[in-house]
This record gives structure tokens, sequence and C-alpha cells, in this order.
């Protein structure tokens, strides 16, 4: 595995496999990798001759009271786990790279990222579809994978190279969890031992949901009340949203309908930390 920091390095690179017909995937992250990061990459190994890796803690995509600085950086651990997952390129640039001070390009990506995620972290999304569009251009990959734990972000990025005509096919994949079906994510080191216990609400409520929908349920609205009636019996957990949404525009849908895909999606508070879940399924 070859580590490189430096943008015109690593686009150079990425060109020169262009040119060699070399078919490449990339796996974006913000480095703390886990199983869910890993599971990404089992998926672009088994379509890619070559496989690039960023680790990129994007300073945009963060409020001013979010966690940028306290965000974990284990690099060498990292790098130890890329390596062993088979990664050929690992692109882990400086900030200040990626973000000369001439870099004034920010995209917009409209409606879908004013919503649930985008309205309670103003400004994210939009930091979002401008680094994967750059880390796009300097990779220059064939396909992106991404989690489907993010789903709006993935719904965003779809959107996002579509409209711009980018040309890179973007794949999504299932959610990783743990035993007890807490989504993996970087920030579940921020629990406590007894808010980690609380954590696993999350998962039950989907389980709820995917009982009523699958016993032919179709009042989605009902649905998501009493789901959120389930989270907020924990004594530490405040849900900032959780709603079915359609599962391209994530515009609100209080029925279902045969034909077309929804998506619960939620975020809870559990003390200080801020999970998010989601799940998806077809009415027919
Ligand atoms: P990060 O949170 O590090 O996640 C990197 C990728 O891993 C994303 O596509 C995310 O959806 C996926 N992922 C994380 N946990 C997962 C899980 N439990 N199951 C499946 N996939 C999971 O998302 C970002 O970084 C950033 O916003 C990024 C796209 C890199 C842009 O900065």
């Amino acid at each position: 595995m070859q580590i490189i920091t430096d943008p015109a390095e690593m686009q150079a690179t990425a060109e020169k496999m262009r040119l060699q017909h070399q078919f490449t995937g990339v796996v974006m992250t913000m480095g703390a990798l886990h199983e869910g990061h890993l599971n990404l990459v089992r998926m672009a190994r088994e379509k890619a001759g070559t496989v690039i890796m960023t680790i990129f803690v994007n300073p945009k995509q963060f409020g001013p009271n979010e966690d940028f600085h306290r965000y974990p950086r284990p690099f060498e651990q990292d790098a130890a786990l890329a390596r062993s997952a088979g990664i050929d390129y690992l692109f882990a640039p400086q900030a200040e790279l990626v973000y000369p001070e001439a870099c004034t390009t920010t995209i917009d990506p409209g409606p879908i990222a004013t919503r649930f995620e985008g309205a309670c972290r103003p400004g994210h999304f939009s930091g979002v579809a401008t680094v994967v569009v750059k880390l796009l251009g300097i990779t220059r990959p064939h396909f992106a994978v991404f989690g489907e734990k993010d789903a709006q972000q993935l719904a965003v990025i779809r959107r996002v190279v579509a409209d711009l005509n980018i040309g890179v096919s973007i794949l999504g994949a299932p959610i990783t969890r743990e035993r007890d079906g807490l989504a993996t994510s970087s920030r579940n080191i921020y629990l406590s031992s007894d808010e980690r216990q609380q954590a696993s609400v999350l998962y039950r409520a989907i389980l709820h949901a995917e009982e009523a929908v699958t016993s032919g349920r179709r009042d989605l609205e009902t649905i998501a009340a009493e789901t959120e009636t389930l989270i907020r019996a924990e004594p530490d957990a405040v849900p900032d949203y959780l709603c079915f949404v359609n599962d391209s525009t994530f515009e609100t849908s209080s029925l279902a309908t045969p034909g077309n895909a929804y998506r619960l999606v939620m975020a809870v508070q559990i003390g200080t930390t801020r999970l998010i879940d989601n799940w998806r399924f077809e009415c027919r």
C-alpha cells in the first residue's frame, strides 16, 4: 500500500492508472476506521483491480459547535487496517493542500440538503458535496462506495454526481451493525457504558417499524409516532427527528403507497452524543 499526502501526486497517479486502463474504486472516509468502513472496502475489492481509500477529516462539513477538533485521528492504526484490508493507495492529505486560500467554490446540492441532517446541521451537506467532488477529481475512480448508514449523505451524493454529470458510479453498501443492532460508528466511543446500552433503542425502534410495516400497515405517520415514543422511554434518549421519507427525495411521507420506496430516518441524542440510523423498505 502506498501512502500519498499530496493531492497533485494522487491525481497524477490516478491519471496514470486511467491511461493503463486500470479499473479503480474509491472508499472515502474520515478515518477512525471500523468494521463499517472495512465492509465498504470489501465491496470495492470485489469489483475493482485498484482500490483507493481517502482519509480526511473535512473541516467544511462540521458546524462551529461540532466535534471537528475532538474527532478521533488514529492514523497509524488506520493505515495498518487499510493495508490489511487490501487498499492499494491511501490518500491522506493535509487540509491546507485540499483547501488552499484561492479555493472558494462550494457546492449547493439544493432542497435535499436542507432537510433532516441538513436542517440540524446547516452547511453540512454543502461541505460533504464539495469535498466528495474534490476527492473524485483527485482520485479519478470508476466508482465510489458509500454506506447506507448515512443514507441522506448517499442520496445527496447521488444527486450531485447526476446533476453535475460527473460520470462516476455511486454504490451504496448495507449498514454494518454491532451485536445489539447499534450501527457501527466512529462516534460510538463517545458513549458511556450506560448510554451505550440505551443506544440499542435505535435498532429496537427500527424493528418495531419493520414489524408494523410487514404486518401490512401503511400509516407511516402513526408508526413513526409509536417508534418515537419507544425511543423516549430511554432516560437519556431525545430524538432530533424521526420520520418516514421518500427514499430518493427525502420528502416526508405519511402514507405508504404500493410501488414506492420509503426510508425511516432518525437522529437521536443520547446524552451528548448524536446518533443516526435508518431503514429502507419497498411498499408492495
Ligand atoms: P465517515 O463517517 O468516516 O464514513 C465513511 C463512509 O463509511 C461513509 O460512506 C459512511 O456511510 C460509511 N459508514 C460508516 N459507518 C458505517 C456503517 N456502520 N455501515 C455502513 N457504512 C458505514 O461519511 C463520511 O465519513 C464523510 O462524510 C465523507 C463521505 C468521507 C466526506 O467527508
